[in-house]
């Protein structure tokens, strides 16, 4: 008796369980690395159409950047028509006349992802129509068009008191997500104001930590309401929150200007602070102009490899200041990335010595002690051995450019 009442309470739990919808969460195992690829925003601003995309997308398959890892291939803002009569958004006619299953169908085709962006106010920050009260509904027109990203930008909440409670705004997208049922990354987009590195990581996979990058190595624009900040304002910005990043959720110092900057040594420096940063990696300029030797730095596989090192523990700063500035990044295996920053426009150079105290990082556990532990060490930039830790490291570095080794036992 007492047996069978059991099993039909236990039959009653299934069931209850199997009946009630399952809890709404973020998808997991979408970016358990950075994720990589293309977003047309840095470059073309509003100036984007079907061909364009098309064409990045050929792009990114004949120079080997897919094959590299950069999939995603993500349309920002401007891409919006109207809403339908039954409330569904629709893309620009005239820009997007084939439409966005279209769309996604060449880009899935060619081994790649799509993306997409909106906002949770009631316009996207170029005022086309924002998700606010259409969540659901923007998400399932996303999924039914293939849609593998969104980025979720922060315009037109409100002001004051009166402002959209992010946590809830950036919760309702997610949930709505899940309802429709396409797995799809997310991207939080409200620029670091409402420290999402504090709740963003059961919400999205990344999130911005600060306001818009620009195409400038070292400057701030004021634009009055708000700030643009190159390469060295951003790697600055990051202080203080790399606890919160790891796999499945990464704090996002915006995407690349790598291909937009003055120089190849900007370029690849950005790039390489990148990814001692554990940033995604979502290139931000014309791919079908990119040179060999930007080609060459982006699909340099020992950098990669730091990149997506799959602890996912991001970099910080052993010493700042004057000269030289020495980057560390704890690696897979007990390796370690270690990066030299020249900011200026002189070369430096330098006898690296090995610090006495060793190397300690509470927060990842990692440690070394050189007095004891012996690295050989490898430039990341052109494969060759650089010796090993038993003697300093000559190091020399143009103007704003790095150099970066990785050191295994
Ligand atoms: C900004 C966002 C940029 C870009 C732009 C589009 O808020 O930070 O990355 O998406 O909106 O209008």
């Amino acid at each position: 008796m007492l047996a069978a009442c059991l099993r039909s309470l236990a039959f009653l739990a299934i069931a209850i369980g199997l009946a009630s919808p399952a809890a709404a969460q973020k998808f997991e195992g979408l970016a358990q690395t950075p994720p990589m690829g293309w977003n047309s925003w840095n470059k073309f601003d509003c100036d984007i159409d079907e061909q364009l995309v098309r064409e990045t997308a050929d792009a990114l398959v004949s120079t080997g950047l897919r094959d590299a890892g950069f999939v995603y291939v993500n349309l920002d803002d401007c891409w919006h028509g109207e809403r339908d009569a039954d409330g569904f958004i629709q893309p620009d006619p005239e820009r997007f006349p084939s439409g966005m299953k279209a769309l996604g169908d060449y880009i899935h085709a060619r081994g790649l992802k799509f993306g997409i962006y909106s906002d949770a106010g009631e316009y996207t920050c170029q005022k086309r129509p924002g998700s606010q009260g259409y969540e659901y509904q923007d998400a399932l027109q996303y999924a039914r068009w293939g849609v593998d990203y969104l980025k979720y930008d922060w315009c037109y909440t409100g002001e004051g008191d009166a402002q959209r409670n992010p946590i809830e705004a950036y919760t309702t997208m997610r949930d709505a997500i899940h309802a429709a049922g396409r797995p799809m990354v997310f991207s939080i987009c409200e620029w670091g104001e409402n420290d999402p590195w504090t709740w963003g990581q059961d919400v999205g996979h990344l999130w911005r930590t600060t306001g818009d990058i620009i195409n400038c190595w070292d400057c701030t624009v004021d634009h009055g309401t708000w700030k643009s900040y190159g390469i060295m304002q951003i790697l600055d910005l990051q202080d203080g929150k790399r606890q919160a990043a790891g796999p499945g959720h990464w704090n996002d110092p915006d995407m690349l200007e790598f291909g937009n900057l003055a120089t190849l040594a900007e370029n690849r420096a950005h790039f390489a602070m990148w990814a001692m940063l554990a940033s995604p990696l979502i290139l931000g300029t014309d791919i079908r102009e990119l040179d060999e030797a930007e080609l060459a730095v982006l699909k340099n596989r020992a950098l990669l490899d730091v990149a997506l090192d799959p602890k996912g523990i991001q970099g910080y700063p052993i010493r700042k200041g004057d000269g030289l500035e020495v980057w560390v990044r704890p690696l897979e295996g007990g390796d370690f990335a270690l990066a030299f920053l020249n900011r200026g426009n002189q070369p430096l150079s330098e006898n690296y010595a090995w610090p006495e105290d060793g190397l300690k990082d509470d927060f990842s556990g990692f440690e070394v002690d050189f007095g004891s532990d012996a690295f050989n060490i490898r430039d990341v930039w052109s494969g060759a051995d650089a010796g090993d830790t038993s003697a300093p490291l000559s190091v020399s570095v143009g103007a704003r450019d790095v150099a970066i080794y990785r050191l295994s036992r």
